[in-house]
């Protein structure tokens, strides 16, 4: 395995050009790289590092999955120190709302163009912003939105001005001309009728399905989802905006095969790497801050996943299970 030493000289946001190519930016050399499979983490400004990554311009990506910043003002940056004048390192949260938007559709585009005819898109995104992503994406872009689902965390902020927020949009997109990897298997769940209600007509289902077993709905939850925050076990210091291994292991086993191209243009604490290398796939990431990127980087090739498979196959009834036969055993062991 080799592993890219970083030097400023290599950063990636540069965007300097060759000579005798002057519409093509010179290729940016990866700040941390690791090899089978090959993963890559470039620290810069995604939209700088996405118009010069060759992956990017050449559109050969797979699946992109995206967690920007929400511009709310948040410190994305905590292990630095803004007293020691580490305030540079971190993302600016608080753009005027049309500099933001302006800015996504910027990195929106830039990852529409990475993704290849067919490549599966993962917007995760609060309700301030969906309905401007799923116009420009549905309207403009022309992809297709396959699914518009819910990540509900029952730990929401506390406020009594209005309803407490307990979910962000799981956007999934499509990139017109070419089919999608869609592959339900690995993330089959125990149905209700299965778990709660014993109803024996799950069992011989005509849907091609196992007995018992079905796509999980749209509406993401359980006792594996919640906000990373606390003792979790999966919580990195200095990240309050990790998302939890259960999501993107949903993500990147449903929508992508092993051996395809995982970008993440906001990688955060790593969730998106550290999940994709578990699963065999190869990985770019993208971060602004330089202290997150080297988190993230121990994470996806030192840590590694810390519950892989633990939410997989688990059913999460609301009601509790009826009827005669515990229905509620009806939890399969999963194999991946
Ligand atoms: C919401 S967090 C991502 C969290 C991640 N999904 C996880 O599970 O840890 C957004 C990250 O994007 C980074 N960021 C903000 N603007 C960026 C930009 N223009 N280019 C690259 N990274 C950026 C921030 O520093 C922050 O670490």
């Amino acid at each position: 395995m080799t592993r890219v030493a970083r030097t400023r000289s290599s950063r990636a946001s540069g965007g300097s050009r060759r000579a005798g190519a002057p519409n093509r930016p010179e290729a940016p050399r990866p700040d941390y790289q690791d090899r089978d499979p090959d993963t890559r983490v470039y620290v810069g400004d995604c939209r700088r590092v996405l118009d010069a990554l060759p992956e990017a311009r050449d559109g050969v990506v797979d699946l992109v999955f995206a967690d920007p910043p929400f511009n709310w003002n948040r410190d994305y940056d905590r292990l630095g120190d803004t007293d020691a004048g580490d305030a540079d390192r971190t993302w600016t949260d608080d753009l005027p709302r049309e500099d933001y938007l302006a800015f996504t559709r910027r990195w929106i585009d830039l990852c529409a163009a990475a993704l290849r005819p067919g490549g599966t898109f993962w917007i995760n995104i609060p309700d301030d912003t969906a309905a401007e992503i799923v116009v420009h994406l549905k309207s403009v872009r022309r992809f297709d939105l396959a699914n518009w689902c819910i990540w509900h965390y029952r730990f929401g902020q506390n406020r009594r001005s209005g309803f407490i927020g307990s979910k962000v949009h799981a956007l999934c997109f499509v990139k017109p001309g070419a089919p999608r990897t869609w592959n339900p298997e690995p993330i089959l769940e125990p149905s209700d009728r299965a778990s709660v209600y014993a109803d024996p007509r799950t069992q011989s289902k005509r849907d091609g399905l196992p007995p018992g077993l079905r796509v999980p709905m749209d509406v993401w939850y359980g006792p594996w989802w919640g906000r990373v925050q606390g003792n979790n076990r999966e919580r990195r210091t200095g990240h309050d905006n990790q998302l939890p291994e259960a999501y993107l292991e949903r993500v990147i086993l449903s929508t992508s095969n092993a051996g395809d191209l995982v970008l993440d243009p906001f990688l955060g604490s790593g969730t998106t790497g550290t999940v994709a290398r578990a699963y065999g796939r190869r990985f770019i990431g993208v971060e602004f801050s330089e202290r997150n990127a080297a988190s993230a980087w121990e994470r996806i090739t030192g840590i590694g996943m810390i519950a892989k498979g633990r939410a997989l196959g688990r059913a999460n009834p609301i009601f509790p299970a009826r009827g005669k036969g515990n229905a509620r055993s009806a939890v399969r062991s999963v194999s991946t």
